[in-house]
């Protein structure tokens, strides 16, 4: 009782106007009529969005925001889909009001979706996940792509090469196949790239070769084509690792830095996003400090349309820093004196950026459209991070401007809480990004095993 009468004065604070309010009679109707009222007006601009020119748009006619971004981004297959999929004034951001602080409904200030089911069967999965590593000899001709790297990896595609080799090393892995949960195939996206014998163009048949060569050997390919098999890329040319193996394509699960879930190739709930790190040792000095003069920072080059956007809007403020260019070393200066940190999709959805700005203790914002966000099965980034649609480029300072000292305080702490989750050890310690891929994976193995 007491939940559905709490309910019921959310809705009549929120969504009835102050006629209605109170009224108990009216809700029903009110809000049969407003769902009729939106149905209509989603018809209404998906299909002059979709069918006719752009000079009878409902959008550009009352909002001059979207016709700037419209003439600054090209129209393109994935641009005209987010004008379907999103409208800018739905965006919750743009109302302000971040957490329902002012309401008495603060829950979305937890870092996780739900704590103690996360807690507890990750330890469950801490017990039981077992991994079988395809074994590859030292003379392997390929060792270099097969084996885990014996030096601390570094730079942008860390990522794969750490798992690797932290997952070797760990109580995952069992040498007894029919007890393993998943399948590891082993090969490295990234060493395949700087090989002169395979490279970019090689990547696919020697991916086809390896396929083949283990279904031959072994049988634990042909009982499921691949579905308990996994393996790591964090360079994007992953996404097209399995092109000549359909069968792979379509049953592997792939663990991924270039998440999009808006393109062929990354399939959502099958794979599984991994984030992108620069890895980086100790603390950086007052990270937890809110006294940070910048509201925005950014640094990058002008990859993408949003990008562009970005410069076009903000390329002068004071307020948001964008500096665009090549910058060889993240300006942890910058990255410590801003309160946030902008993420603004490049060529792909991901860089090392969102987790550099956690590492720094600044809020990241995310500009990228259509991120399949990494851990996003286990940890709610609205509690620590802000997103922004494109469309929203335009206004993104008054929503920076319009979060409280407040709301950015929970942000902010919530930032550093999560910063354990993105951070690479070797060993791994609990809750690390290495801990917290293997979590990803258990949510994706098969529930029954083939014997
Ligand atoms: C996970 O397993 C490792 C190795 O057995 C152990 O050291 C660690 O404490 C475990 N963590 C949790 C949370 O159970
Ligand atoms: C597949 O097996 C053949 C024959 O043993 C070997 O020459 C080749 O290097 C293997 N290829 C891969 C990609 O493992
Ligand atoms: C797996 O299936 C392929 C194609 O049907 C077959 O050639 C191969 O011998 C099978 N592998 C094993 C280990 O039986
Ligand atoms: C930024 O300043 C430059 C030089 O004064 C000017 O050419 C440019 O139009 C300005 N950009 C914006 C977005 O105001």
């Amino acid at each position: 009782m007491a939940k559905s009468s709490s309910l019921c004065h959310l809705i009549s604070q929120h969504r009835c106007s102050t006629s209605f309010g109170g009224t108990f009679f009216f809700l029903p109707l009110s809000l049969a009529i407003s769902t009729l009222v939106l149905i209509f007006l989603y018809n209404f601009c998906t299909t002059s969005k979709v069918f006719t020119s752009n000079d009878n748009n409902l959008y550009q006619e009352s909002s001059p925001i979207s016709s700037l971004i419209q003439q600054m981004i090209p129209f393109s297959f994935e641009n005209a889909a987010d004008e379907i999929f999103f409208s800018p004034r739905s965006s919750p951001m743009s109302k302000g009001n971040l957490f329902g602080l002012d309401g008495n409904y603060a829950k979305n200030t937890e870092i996780y979706h739900d704590e103690d089911l996360f807690q507890q069967d990750y330890k469950e999965m801490n017990r039981s996940l077992k991994i079988y590593i395809y074994p590859h000899t030292k003379d392997h001709p390929y060792a270099n792509i097969l084996l885990p790297v014996d030096y601390d990896p570094k730079g942008h595609y860390a990522s794969e090469l750490y798992f690797k080799k932290v997952l070797s090393g760990s109580h995952f892995i069992t040498q007894n196949p029919s007890e393993a949960n998943l399948f590891f195939m082993p090969f490295s996206i990234v060493e395949m790239r700087h090989d002169p014998r395979i490279g970019v163009e090689g990547m696919q048949s020697f991916i086809k070769q390896y396929i083949y060569n283990i279904s031959q050997t072994y049988p634990y390919w042909n009982r499921t084509g691949g579905a308990d098999h996994f393996y790591v890329a964090c360079h994007s040319i992953g996404r097209f690792a399995m092109d000549q193996v359909f069968e792979a394509k379509f049953n592997v699960i792939q663990v991924v830095c270039s998440s999009s879930y808006f393109v062929a190739g990354y399939v959502p709930h099958k794979d599984a996003s991994m984030p992108q790190i620069w890895p980086r040792q100790g603390n950086p000095p007052d990270v937890d400090s809110l006294k940070r003069k910048q509201l925005a920072f950014f640094a990058g080059t002008i990859n993408s349309p949003a990008r562009v956007a970005l410069l076009k809007v903000w390329g002068n403020d004071t307020a948001i820093f964008a500096h665009f260019g090549r910058l060889e070393t993240p300006d942890a200066d910058q990255l410590l004196d801003a309160k946030f940190c902008l993420h603004v999709k490049g060529f792909e959805v991901n860089t090392a950026r969102i987790v550099d700005a956690i590492y720094y203790g600044c809020v990241p914002v995310i500009l990228a459209n259509h991120y399949d966000l990494p851990f996003a099965d286990i940890l709610n980034w609205e509690s620590f991070s802000v997103v922004v649609h494109y469309m929203d480029i335009p206004v993104l300072k008054k929503i920076l401007q319009r979060i409280s000292l407040e709301e950015y305080s929970i942000l902010q702490s919530n930032t550093l809480k999560v910063r354990k989750h993105f951070q690479w050890n070797d060993p791994a310690l609990d809750y690390d990004a290495f801990y917290m891929t293997m979590y990803e994976l258990w949510l994706r193995r098969g529930s029954v095993k083939v014997n």
